[in-house]
């Protein structure tokens, strides 16, 4: 190389290439992070809602905040255990299992604070009665179906589902935060059925839980979460 090429070359070479093979490169990528952590949000709009005190409604959300402060934690131990060259460790790996629960638990309670707080049906003529008509036969029948569900012992998520490849909508379970998602479905509505969603206000009666549910679902912030006709 060096009879090929000017010395001036030759040096500039040397300077560059450690750092394009990524020699070095634990701490220049680590200086260049820019994540930062996830902050809370703030869903106190629903304190007033019927059929949920608000004391049930603030413990709620303290706990949510727990599940983001964990999901912010657990990224930035792996995160520090990957610079370490720690990754075959077996903390990492049961942290990396972890993530999952922490990060669902926090989302999951994102999209049901969001679609609670509504007042008003499901219009008939929407885009969603349509599509719950198609894939159940009438309304009423999903709703039977998701309260079933809903009904099931356990604790856990009910979550009415849009496939992304074919519209498809299905009424699942997830198991506590992490078991049973439907990959490359959407959650449209979701129903939080851990205990303390329910016994605060209704002790052992889920059955009134879900009716209060029902009656504030956001069927605004539901729509909005329907794929987009033509993708
Ligand atoms: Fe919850």
């Amino acid at each position: 190389m060096c009879r090929h090429h000017p010395a001036w070359f030759v040096v500039v070479l040397a300077l560059i290439l450690p750092l394009a093979c990524g020699a070095g490169g634990d701490q220049s990528t680590g200086d260049k992070l820019v994540v930062k952590p996830y902050e809370a949000r703030d869903f106190s709009r629903l304190k007033g809602m019927q059929g949920f005190s608000d004391h049930a409604l603030d413990q709620h959300f303290t706990l949510y905040q727990g599940y983001v402060r964990n999901t912010n934690l657990l990224l930035e131990e792996l995160t520090q255990m990957a610079r370490e060259g720690k990754t075959a460790t077996p903390a990492y790996a049961e942290l990396k299992r972890r993530l999952g629960w922490e990060w669902n638990g926090m989302r999951l309670h994102e999209l049901y604070f969001d679609n609670l707080g509504g007042k008003e049906p499901l219009p008939k003529d929407s885009l969603l009665m349509k599509k719950i008509e198609a894939n159940f036969g009438a309304y009423e029948a999903w709703q039977a179906d998701f309260r079933a569900t809903g009904a099931m012992r356990g604790i856990g998520w009910v979550v009415l589902f849009e496939d992304q490849h074919t519209g498809r909508l299905v009424n699942a379970w997830i198991n506590e935060h992490d078991l049973g998602h439907l990959a490359g479905a959407t959650p449209l509505l979701i129903m939080d059925v851990f205990e303390h969603a329910v016994l605060p206000d209704y002790g052992l009666k889920r059955g009134e839980y879900i009716n209060a549910f029902c009656e504030n679902i956001n069927w605004a912030a539901v729509q909005a979460r329907l794929r987009k006709e033509g993708k």
